[in-house]
């Protein structure tokens, strides 16, 4: 820990409690150890989010990555978010794993072999030239496109940017209104825990208890060479995921409603925000972009309609075949990022987040309840705190007038990812380093949060809630 940690965090028995009141660490030398983590995982074309544990380019990881890039270099960001839509299937998907051929295939498991993108996904229209997942992850990538876009207009008009980027964004949001509101509610349902992003969430344990393992002696873990055991999903879990994925896979990608279709808060809010944002982008391309924000609002209806949970003061999964899934996880907190909501549930939102359930010692916001049955502090998302989760609740508290607070959870995530070398995700009471060293979203969203004070984030079409 450096000396103005030092400084401003108490020792407790129990770990490490950011003063809020505290003035953040110094820029400078956070912004050179951030860039020093972006430049060590870019492969020429775009970003790895961890050298050993990630080695490929991961779909979400990828926008968050841009989203904090364009400060270092617009160029770069740009080419992050252009090299992963270049890997869009036809069908409008963006993969959640674009594969490096340069990586040996024992490197990371599930690897190309297991996907077979350019055969089992022919019929969705896979690229041919570039090895792929079949599988999508949240769809941030039109907010990070017109964020890198507002971070240097002049290069990216002279480069055609948005231009480019605009009809594969649009395909892609095609794709999740229209093959993937499974429930019929307008909602996009996700298909697979890695689709979702958070991963081994205890949200997942009631729809994957129906799910038969595939068995454990049919795959071999890459993940356990390089992560420690109890910061990883269990192997269990892992005979889940395989199953779920080898099954879409034999099925051609075709969507449909499978054993795991879940409606989630924060996939369906990220939706969302990307279609303010490409309302944004068409209008500046000169086309109205009026339709976009009405999709929006009436997304943001259903969301409401279809996830909002009074009783927990917060947003909820839905399983299409179980029903609400009582389970409270950062995920129905991130909808705090549209400022579209109506005032009753932004109110509810900034209770549940100040509350036992959520309010963790180090200022951080928990993935899971920290009073919650399931709650692990060090496994994956069954509990640590994550940056990026941090970042979309600091952008909602900003969007939403709530500057201390903002203020309180930005020197928190600012000491938080210094002092665990930008650490995948962290202990939420102790602030202890877990998974992955040198994290490509932790380094960029660093730089965000360094570099973009206001949260300009423009998620709505005029900002401020609903009364
Ligand atoms: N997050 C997953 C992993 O751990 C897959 O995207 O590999």
């Amino acid at each position: 820990m450096d000396r103005t940690a030092q400084l401003t965090a108490r020792a407790t028995g129990r770990g490490i409690v950011y003063d809020p009141l505290s003035t953040a660490p110094p820029a400078a030398s956070l912004h050179v150890r951030a860039a020093r983590v972006l430049a060590a995982n870019w492969t020429g074309t775009s970003t790895v989010p961890s050298r050993h544990l990630y080695p490929h380019q991961w779909s979400w990881d990828s926008a968050f990555i841009a989203i904090g890039l364009r400060h270092l270099s617009p160029l770069r960001a740009q080419t992050e978010l252009e090299t992963l839509l270049a890997a869009q299937w036809g069908d409008g998907r963006v993969p959640h794993i674009v594969f490096s051929p340069s990586v040996p295939l024992d490197a990371y498991f599930p690897s190309p072999d297991f996907w077979r993108s350019s055969t089992a996904g022919r019929a969705a229209g896979a690229p041919r030239t570039v090895q792929t997942s079949g599988i999508v992850q949240p769809p941030v990538h039109a907010l990070a496109a017109w964020l890198v876009h507002r971070a240097d207009p002049g290069l990216s008009w002279a480069r055609g940017f948005l231009a480019r980027v605009y009809p594969r964004l649009a395909a892609w949001h095609r794709y999740l209104l229209r093959r993937r509101d499974l429930g019929g509610g307008g909602l996009v349902s996700v298909v697979h825990p890695w689709e979702q992003g958070m991963d081994n969430s205890p949200c997942w344990d009631g729809p994957l208890a129906r799910v038969t393992p595939a068995p454990a002696r049919s795959f071999r873990r890459a993940d356990l060479d390089h992560g420690a055991p109890e910061d990883r999903p269990t192997d269990l879990d892992y005979g889940r995921y395989v199953r779920l994925a080898a099954d879409y896979r034999d099925g051609e990608y075709a969507d449909g409603d499978g054993e795991f279709t879940v409606e989630d808060p924060s996939f369906n809010a990220l939706l969302i925000a990307s279609e303010h944002a490409l309302a944004r982008i068409a209008a500046e391309l000169g086309s109205p972009g009026t339709a976009r924000h009405a999709r929006a609002e009436r997304l943001t209806a259903a969301l409401v309609e279809r996830l909002w949970d009074d009783a927990s003061g917060m947003f909820l999964c839905r399983d299409l075949h179980g029903g609400t899934i009582h389970e409270r996880s950062v995920s129905g907190l991130v909808p705090l990022l549209l400022p579209g909501l109506p005032r009753e549930v932004s109110g509810a939102l900034l209770d549940t987040l100040r509350g036992t359930h959520f309010a963790a010692r180090t200022g951080l916001v928990p993935s899971y309840d920290l009073r919650g049955p399931a709650f692990e502090p060090n496994r994956y998302w069954r509990g640590p705190a994550w940056f990026n989760t941090a970042w979309l609740v600091e952008r909602g508290l900003r969007a939403h007038g709530e500057k201390a607070a903002a203020d309180a959870l930005r020197t928190a995530f600012l000491h938080a990812a210094g002092d665990s070398g930008f650490a995948e995700y962290v202990d939420p009471d102790t602030g202890e380093a877990c998974g992955a060293p040198g994290f490509g979203w932790t380094a960029a969203l660093t730089l965000d949060l360094l570099h973009d004070r206001d949260g300009a984030m423009e998620t709505g079409e005029e900002g401020g809630d609903r009364g």
